[in-house]
């Protein structure tokens, strides 16, 4: 019996009743490590909020950023309605190589579409036939969140759900700034979001396995759209 008050230790009561790994999930996490990637993918629980997001609007195009080993990807690609999609975008040729092999184990492979390079150019590049989605998932370079969070809304279709990881980033977001780029973004994002017409917006503390952080939801608004 797990108890004490220590988050981890109940995130992993939690994920052990209601985020259980299996194969996939476990290839995409031991593949990453054998690779010297850093653990950074969103907890077990936390993709499978990610997954329940998407079912629960029927997602079938599903747009992530910040691919890693695509751990998340993979909790994403469970969401999805059928002959529903999910494209993700990863700067770091090495994390694709290794997240495309972890897709075609898990025979997902004409299902998520990963392009390799800058989100932000593979974002600018993406034409109308791939938008509007469904569902965001901003998880890359935190000193970006803003630049992607504009992107994802413009992209998406009303309604759509767009979710960042990392906005709390152990609190630093709500403190002076001191010149870490990451916090600083995020906290550029936060303050964007509070006068921003186009979505409705929130953000919430996470605690758990990955420390003290949070995630930021939006919804886009109708008439969002064509701006
Ligand atoms: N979503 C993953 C974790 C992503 S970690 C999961 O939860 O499993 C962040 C990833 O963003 C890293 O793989 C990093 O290489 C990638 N990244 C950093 N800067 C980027 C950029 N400019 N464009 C695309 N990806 C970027
Ligand atoms: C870190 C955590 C993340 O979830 C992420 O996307 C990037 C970095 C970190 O703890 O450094
Ligand atoms: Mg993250």
């Amino acid at each position: 019996m797990i108890s004490g008050t220590d988050p981890a230790r109940i995130d992993a009561f939690l994920c052990e009743r209601l985020a259980p790994s299996d194969a996939a999930l476990d290839d995409a996490l031991r593949s990453a490590a054998e690779a010297g990637m850093p653990a950074i993918n969103v907890a077990p629980n936390q993709g499978k909020l990610l997954m329940i997001a998407a079912m629960a609007i029927s997602a079938r195009r599903v747009l992530e950023v910040g691919t890693l080993a695509g751990y998340s990807t993979l909790w994403l690609a469970r969401g999805l309605a059928p002959g529903g999609r999910v494209v993700t975008l990863e700067l770091e040729a090495r994390h694709a190589a290794v997240a495309r092999g972890v897709f075609e184990r898990a025979g997902l492979r004409g299902v998520i579409d990963l392009r390799q390079g800058p989100a932000l150019e593979s974002l600018r590049a993406m034409p109308g036939v791939e938008a509007p989605f469904d569902l965001v998932f901003i998880d890359a370079d935190k000193a970006l969140a803003l630049e992607y969070f504009d992107l994802a809304v413009r992209l998406s279709r009303p309604g759509a759900l767009v979710i960042v990881d990392n906005a709390v980033r152990g609190g630093s977001v709500a403190d002076p700034p001191t010149g870490d780029a990451s916090a600083a973004g995020m906290r550029r994002l936060l303050d964007a979001l509070a006068g921003d017409p186009r979505v409705a917006a929130t953000a919430l503390q996470t605690v758990g396995s990955k420390g003290h952080d949070g995630f930021v939801a939006a919804v886009v608004l109708p008439a969002a759209g064509a701006r």
